[in-house]
């Protein structure tokens, strides 16, 4: 399967004076295992890995290093169309950022993600997660007792990152549908109020502005049924004022295509029913 090392933790791995017995995560904080210091290396569960391999992980700075049973590794990190994209370990779980900016609420990803999720998804529910990401939200919509999740994420460094993430759930999971489109171009496909609940988190506004636009929210409406709940990320970008400013103008375009929206401040989003 692989281990995953932060540079941090290799680098404590290598100080751990010989002989040591620890318990040590080495799936980002999913399980714990019980390491040993040895001459050359660490050991677990009847595996090693050497001082060569720690001290190659050690080297990637911030960054999460993939070591797979072959040896092989690979740091969680990838250019596309000019922006780096790499997994940070956050709190529980590790987060995405795209060009420096992170794709989460950073203190706690999978709690943030839990929170979303659950102001609006409810049992048996058939659920639109519009932006994808590492499928936290989707996974938490799934805890909640979902019927089905419809989930898209359309940039393939996230869905690679996503794939080598032992917290993402995997393509295939029981009721996830993951799609590989933009999500204005999934809606379309779409029937009419097919939806019990949406949720919207979509990256910040400079890197995907249509997502937060009238004609996209026209599309939202129209899948969800009638009552259906609509819960919409924005967080308070730029200063406090200015957020809200923001944030007022996206309630706006949500109420004229025909949402009833209020402020969740727990979530810094929207939350809402179609009317
Ligand atoms: C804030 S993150 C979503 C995090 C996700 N809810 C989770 O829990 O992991 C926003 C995601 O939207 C994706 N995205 C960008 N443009 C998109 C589009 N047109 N349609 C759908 N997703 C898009 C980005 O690649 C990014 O992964």
């Amino acid at each position: 399967m692989g281990v995953w090392l932060p540079s941090s933790l290799a680098r404590t791995m290598l100080t751990l004076p010989l002989g040591t017995h620890t318990s040590l995560s080495l799936d980002l904080g999913r399980t714990m295992v019980a390491v040993q210091r040895v001459d050359d290396g660490v050991t677990f569960d009847k595996d090693q890995l050497t001082d060569e391999t720690l001290k190659a992980a050690a080297r990637f700075r911030d960054l999460i290093v993939f070591a797979g049973p072959d040896g092989a590794f690979m740091p969680l990190q990838m250019v596309h169309e000019g922006r780096l994209h790499k997994l940070v370990f956050a709190g529980r779980a590790p987060t995405l950022t795209i060009a420096g900016i992170q794709m989460h609420r950073v203190e706690d990803p999978w709690g943030d993600a839990q929170a979303k999720a659950l102001c609006v998804v409810r049992r048996g529910d058939w659920v639109l997660d519009t932006c994808g990401g590492l499928g936290y939200t989707a996974a938490w919509a799934i805890e909640a007792g979902a019927g089905m999740v419809v989930s898209t994420e359309p940039n393939p460094a996230v869905r690679v990152l996503r794939r080598y993430n032992p917290w993402s759930p995997p393509q295939g999971s029981h009721g996830l549908l993951f799609h590989a489109v933009p999500a204005e171009r999934l809606v379309e496909r779409c029937a009419d109020g097919v939806f019990d609940a949406i949720v919207h988190d979509p990256p910040r506004f400079s890197l995907a502005g249509w997502l937060y636009g009238r004609s996209f929210y026209d599309s939202l409406h129209r899948v969800l049924r009638p009552g259906g709940r609509i819960y919409h990320y924005t967080g308070l970008p730029y200063s406090k004022r200015k957020g809200m400013v923001f944030v007022h103008n996206t309630a706006e375009r949500l109420r004229r295509a025909g949402f009833s929206v209020v402020w969740d401040d727990s979530t810094t989003g929207l939350v809402g029913r179609k009317r």
